[in-house]
């Protein structure tokens, strides 16, 4: 196949054919298309769009680049939620352990940090020795033993999608519906899970910047879901402002931890509370949303939910007293408070800007080839709606790189009003 033709056939917005799709993401998986003709295609597909058969076919062709997991060792209701990328995004770290505890069999494959969003397998290597890189019977014998198992994408899980994932984060190529449509359930479907929530975020930081458009990728993963016999939900949730106060990896990881110890902020206790809500109404555990919802509040508060999660960490090898103490094991070189310049109330603190601020002190990649600092990151002293004082610390910023913070902090990042703001974190939830 001549793949110019391919790539003009694109960029004039013409629709690809299944054999053309699957030619991309096979060779590419392969190695025998360059990067710079695959970024060019992801270009012209950002620019131009697919249409609903292309979307189907890509993620057909993602899924047959490598090996599913049946999981036809695991018994009981198995399910998996997945976020479209946000900034302080640590659900699935809080999402597991609650379904987990009332025996639900979480089989999760999480990705690392895209663009200005964290990811669940980045900020779990702040667990020293822990792997996520599981065959499939290792997988299923610490689902058997923990409830719950989250692994990474290896070479032979949905090879050209983790190929074309970091592709992706590195040439500006991430927002595009069918992209992200074909990445997420793709990845969904090489498990063979039962219920899936998917945590579908829309504001500032997100790659859906508003409602239409994250109804619209929600759409193809309902019909993408449900072709595959998946019982499937998609919360659309604010992602205008940072979730929880934490933004980084060890530092969500603590967050994750104080969550399940009863200590969480309201916003991501509700999320995480709606999320397990739905996985134990599709599983059986409850019979409606209310009861369900309730009775995970009540537990969360109490701190009831800590131990499947540090069971989960020790089954897959990572020692989980770094995130017990904490303070003398994630130190920066450098620690930068930001005050606030007058009374009133935090209007908005901007997602995007904050993640991009956290990439800059270390947490987030530039290229395919950064390390991440797991200690750099920020943490919101306040957040959206807070009363503040002038003078009160606003936000803290954690890095072992010099910061010019002068230069980094800058109107868009927050601002303070004289009213209070209304906003909320679930905005609807579809089926
Ligand atoms: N999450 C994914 O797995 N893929 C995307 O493209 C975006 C978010």
């Amino acid at each position: 196949m001549n793949f110019v033709q391919v790539l003009n056939k694109k960029k004039q917005g013409l629709e690809l054919t299944t054999e053309e799709i699957n030619y991309f993401a096979t060779e590419y998986a392969k190695g025998t298309i360059p990067d710079y003709q695959a970024s060019a295609l992801l270009m012209a597909i950002c620019i131009k769009g697919l249409n609903e058969r292309e979307i189907l076919d890509l993620t057909q062709a993602y899924v047959s680049t490598g090996d599913k997991y049946m999981l036809e060792n695991v018994k009981g209701y198995k399910v998996d939620k997945h976020s479209t990328g946000g900034v302080g995004d640590k659900t699935s770290l809080v999402y597991g352990p609650i379904c987990a505890s009332y025996g639900l069999k979480v089989c999760k494959m999480s990705g690392r940090g895209l663009a200005q969003t964290g990811g669940t397998i980045d900020k779990l290597e702040t667990f020293p020795g822990m792997t996520t890189e599981l065959s499939d019977k290792a997988f299923q014998d610490v689902i058997n033993k923990t409830n719950m198992s989250i692994i990474q994408q290896t070479s032979n899980i949905v090879l050209a999608d983790k190929k074309i994932y970091a592709l992706r984060d590195v040439t500006g190529t991430v927002d595009s519906i069918g992209l992200i449509t074909a990445s997420i359930m793709s990845k969904k479907l090489v498990l063979n899970n039962d219920g899936l929530v998917i945590d579908c975020k829309v504001g500032k930081g997100a790659f859906m910047k508003d409602l239409k458009e994250a109804k619209e990728l929600s759409n193809y993963m309902i019909k993408i879901g449900k072709m595959a016999g998946r019982d499937i939900a998609i919360m659309l949730t604010n992602m205008n402002t940072p979730l929880g106060k934490a933004i980084g990896n060890a530092i969500e990881v603590k967050e994750a931890y104080d969550t399940l110890l009863g200590n969480g902020p309201d916003d991501l206790n509700e999320l995480c509370a709606t999320a397990a809500a739905i996985s134990l109404v599709q599983g059986g555990i409850f019979k409606d949303f209310k009861t369900a919802e309730k009775d995970v509040l009540t537990k969360l508060k109490n701190g009831d939910f800590v131990k499947p999660f540090k069971e989960f960490v020790e089954a897959q090898g990572g020692d989980f007293s770094v995130i017990e103490n904490y303070d003398k094991n994630f130190t920066t070189k450098n620690k930068i408070e930001i005050k606030a310049d007058k009374d009133g109330f935090i209007e908005y603190i901007d997602a995007n800007e904050m993640g991009l601020l956290a990439m800059e002190l270390g947490a987030g990649r530039k290229t395919k080839e950064d390390t991440l600092d797991l200690a750099a990151g920020i943490y919101l002293e306040k957040q959206t709606g807070d009363a503040v004082k002038k003078g009160d610390v606003l936000f803290t910023l954690y890095s072992n790189k010099v910061i010019d913070y002068k230069s980094e902090i800058s109107d868009k990042l927050f601002t303070i009003n004289k009213t209070k703001p209304n906003s909320k974190i679930i905005l609807d939830i579809l089926q």
